[in-house]
């Protein structure tokens, strides 16, 4: 190993409890219990939970993939998913691979209650498209963007890496006694990326796991709450902070960045929900008011589950003919409730007003 090469090793998991259980730490973990706790209660009070988790997790599948680097705008994204041939860069493509692997996932923490190692591979493999799965071939290393300074070399032995990652899944699917599950998320989400079993996709497969461990331990129902805005805007103390970890073995910061990143996106999506609430309100009476023909709710919600609509969606939602189904959204148009764009051979009616809050 090079100079530059931190000799760390890997320890498993866990970590002596009085080192991630100091008092600031527990004193956080109320907090972000807390609030993450409020959250849970405020989505269930969404009738269409469709509505929610499509907009929530479309947007985190965007942040998340530019935590790496990967841009594009939700307006692509969203043409992306409603426009059969639509022209779609590779970093969409990414994107829409992200919320696929998403819900991939939440289907199988639904079916099974737990997650094995295996089913880690298939989330890694829908995201990045490719087959390469568990690092079998030496030479990953973890470098400073800017310098290219090594700074961390993870595990580079295939049998290590599994006998690591049985160990993380141990730990993830049972909590040990009485630790509390958000320090347990914040010690998950470490060890995930530094045994970094992936040669890409390692940061997104460990913001999957986040949400889905969070549902398997039912702090929250469906899969509503991320941390990759709050990891966007404190990027280089995320980085820090697992670097930090990596080479001192000293937990409290990291520990309190995670929680601290679950209690304030956990107050965002709360804002974002009552937003997205009063919305839909505002548009049901809109409707209702000035075109009581055309209102149905489902026609209404369908605006909310997508926001970029078309005549297709309609004719499925309310079991209508085209005919039908496209004057009650030229209608629509007519009142100022979505703004209609002519995309390849496709119109699609975009539900602006939400996209402004979802964006927020
Ligand atoms: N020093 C470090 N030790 C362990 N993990 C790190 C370190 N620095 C960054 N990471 C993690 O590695 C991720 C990037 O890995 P990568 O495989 O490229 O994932 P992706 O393709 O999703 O970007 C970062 O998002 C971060 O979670
Ligand atoms: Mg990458």
């Amino acid at each position: 190993m090079g100079q530059n090469t931190p000799h760390f090793k890997l320890e498993e998991l866990p970590p002596l409890r009085e080192k991630v259980e100091t008092l600031e730490i527990l004193r956080q973990t109320a907090k972000s219990t807390a609030a993450l706790a409020e959250l849970k209660g405020t989505a269930k009070t969404i009738p269409n939970q469709a509505m929610l988790i499509n907009a929530i997790v479309l947007q985190e599948a965007k942040d998340s993939s530019e935590i790496e680097n990967i841009i594009t705008t939700q307006d692509e994204i969203y043409k992306a998913l409603t426009v059969n041939k639509s022209k779609i860069t590779p970093e969409t493509k990414e994107v829409v691979n992200y919320r696929k692997a998403i819900f991939h996932g939440f289907d199988l923490v639904k079916k099974q209650g737990f997650l094995r190692v295996n089913n880690i591979v298939n989330i890694q493999q829908e995201l990045v498209d490719k087959k390469a799965g568990i690092r079998s071939t030496p030479g990953t290393v973890l470098k400073n963007d800017k310098t290219g300074e090594v700074v961390y070399t993870p595990p580079q032995d295939k049998a290590e890496i599994l006998d690591l990652l049985t160990n993380f899944i141990d730990h993830f699917n049972q909590i040990e006694n009485d630790l509390s599950p958000l320090i347990n998320l914040a010690i998950l989400h470490y060890q995930f990326e530094s045994i970094h079993p992936f040669y890409d996709g390692n940061g997104r497969t460990g913001r999957i796991l986040n949400i889905l461990y969070l549902i398997i331990h039912e702090l929250i129902d469906v899969p509503i709450l991320y941390l990759s805005s709050y990891i966007i805007e404190n990027k280089p103390e995320y980085y820090h902070l697992i670097n930090r970890t990596n080479r001192k073995g000293e937990w409290e910061e990291w520990i309190l960045f995670m929680l601290k990143a679950v209690e304030s996106t956990s107050k965002d999506t709360i804002t974002k929900i009552t937003n997205i609430k009063n919305q839909l309100d505002k548009t049901i009476v809109k409707v209702q008011t000035d075109s009581p023909k055309v209102y149905r709710k489902e026609l209404v919600e369908l605006l909310f589950e997508q926001p970029y609509s078309k005549i297709e969606f309609v004719v499925d939602k309310l079991n209508v003919e085209r005919k039908a189904a496209s004057r009650y959204l030229r209608e629509l148009e007519s009142i100022g409730i979505v703004e209609s764009q002519k995309v390849g051979r496709e119109i699609l009616y975009i539900n602006r007003e939400l996209i402004e809050i979802l964006k927020r």
